[in-house]
């Protein structure tokens, strides 16, 4: 059985918290609802430490899933307790954005756009709201990756002000550099004409309300990351790396870049790509063309979550350069490796909210050839 979160938030809607005069979800005291399969997470924040409220709402939870949506679902009910105060340090630099999640890797190639697409439209399917900002100044590929690339972003005009609209694709909100220009034209892309070009798909957009926005970064360690880790308050990072050891040196150096003192971006975790080859109508027989858990070791010794694996499988190349993501196909093996990848990231978000506080955007004073970008 397969609980749909969607559902769930609906029927969550029918309960109202004692003092509260809105439903629990219109007054925001649902901080996130997941689901795996047969089982459901609800993370409620209360405003008050008193237990019978706490109790009860629970209780309702409980008995409203099980009369609404299904009377086997496994229920997990979180409840954390915020004083009025400790939500004010809480502030959202993007209103209407609750987790952006940087994808990074070091070297190129590795597959960070491909896994991008394919995180987001698994966050999708699980009832998220998600966009992609595809920073890839170099060579971006979310246009082709979700078939969109004669398509332009239009402009609208929201409350008097003039705002670009991105463009969907499988309910992905998507804008990219590559909307821009032509392939190309890309390496002309460098230094202030792409932080401003950046800045302005950040926050001259119309992204509307998203529970995740996903950045699909270049290679590398560069001027770009610095700039978008400057203009944005970056939940996590997620690291893509192949078990091979020049990937593997490079990710560690990707890990490093978010660590450091004043960038401070907690990272996610490791996810390892072209783990290993599989033929599809074979999925038993794997063979380790770069080595054997090269990533897991890597997110050991760094001592970050590895959030998994990801094959190497003929449908995934296709897939990228048909334009539909390959998590997408239903009862696939892909289907299955990206849920479980999806749901350990989002579940490593959850963590990250719970311990620690908003990532503040860094101020960087003097950065060479970026400072379009440089903040209040
Ligand atoms: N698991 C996989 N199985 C098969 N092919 C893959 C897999 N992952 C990526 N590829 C293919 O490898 C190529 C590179 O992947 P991708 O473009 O996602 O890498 P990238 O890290 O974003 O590269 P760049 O550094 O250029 O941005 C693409 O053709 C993609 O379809
Ligand atoms: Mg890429």
């Amino acid at each position: 059985m397969k609980l749909d979160r969607k559902e769930i938030l609906k029927a969550l809607e029918t309960i109202t918290i004692a003092g509260e005069g809105k439903n629990m979800v219109e007054s925001g005291a649902v901080a996130n609802v997941i689901t795996f399969g047969d089982e459901v997470v609800v993370d409620l924040v209360l405003h008050t430490p008193a237990m019978h409220i706490k109790k009860r709402a629970e209780d309702d939870i409980r008995k409203t899933i099980h009369e609404l949506v299904s009377p086997e679902a496994k229920i997990k009910v979180n409840i954390k307790v915020e004083t009025p105060e400790k939500n004010e340090i809480k502030g959202r630099a993007i209103p209407g954005i609750k987790n952006i999640i940087a994808v990074a890797s070091g070297k190129g190639g590795v597959g960070k756009s491909t896994v991008t697409a394919n995180l987001a439209v698994t966050l999708a399917k699980m009832g998220f709201a998600v966009g992609i900002l595809d920073a890839d100044i170099y060579g971006p590929s979310m246009p082709i990756m979700f078939d969109v690339e004669n398509e332009k972003p239009i402009s609208i005009t929201v409350d008097g002000k003039s705002k670009m609209k991105p463009v969907e694709s499988y309910e992905i909100k998507i804008l990219s550099i590559g909307f821009f220009t032509a392939p190309s034209q890309a390496v002309i892309w460098r230094g202030p004409m792409a932080a401003k070009a950046l800045n302005q798909m950040i926050f001259d957009a119309d992204w509307g309300e998203l529970d995740f926005m996903l950045i699909d970064l270049p290679p590398g360690t560069g001027d770009i990351h610095l700039s978008i880790m400057q203009s944005l308050p970056i939940t996590g990072a997620v690291v893509v790396s192949t078990p091979q050891a020049v990937a593997l040196a490079d990710a560690k150096k990707g890990v490093a870049m978010f660590m450091q003192d004043n960038i401070n971006v907690p990272v996610l975790g490791i996810i390892e790509n072209m783990a290993y080859f599989t033929p599809e109508e074979l999925p038993d027989n794997k063979y380790y063309i770069f080595g054997q858990e090269g990533a897991k070791n890597l997110a050991e010794d760094l001592d970050v979550p590895f959030l998994g694996e990801v094959p190497i499988v003929q449908s995934i190349r296709e897939a990228g350069d048909y334009g539909r993501p390959a998590a997408l196909q239903t009862a696939s093996l892909i289907e299955t490796v990206f849920e479980e990848i999806t749901r350990n990231v989002v579940q490593e978000v959850v963590n990250r909210n719970d311990s620690l506080p908003v990532t503040e955007a860094i101020k960087i004073t003097t950065m060479a050839g970026c400072s379009a970008v440089k903040k209040n």
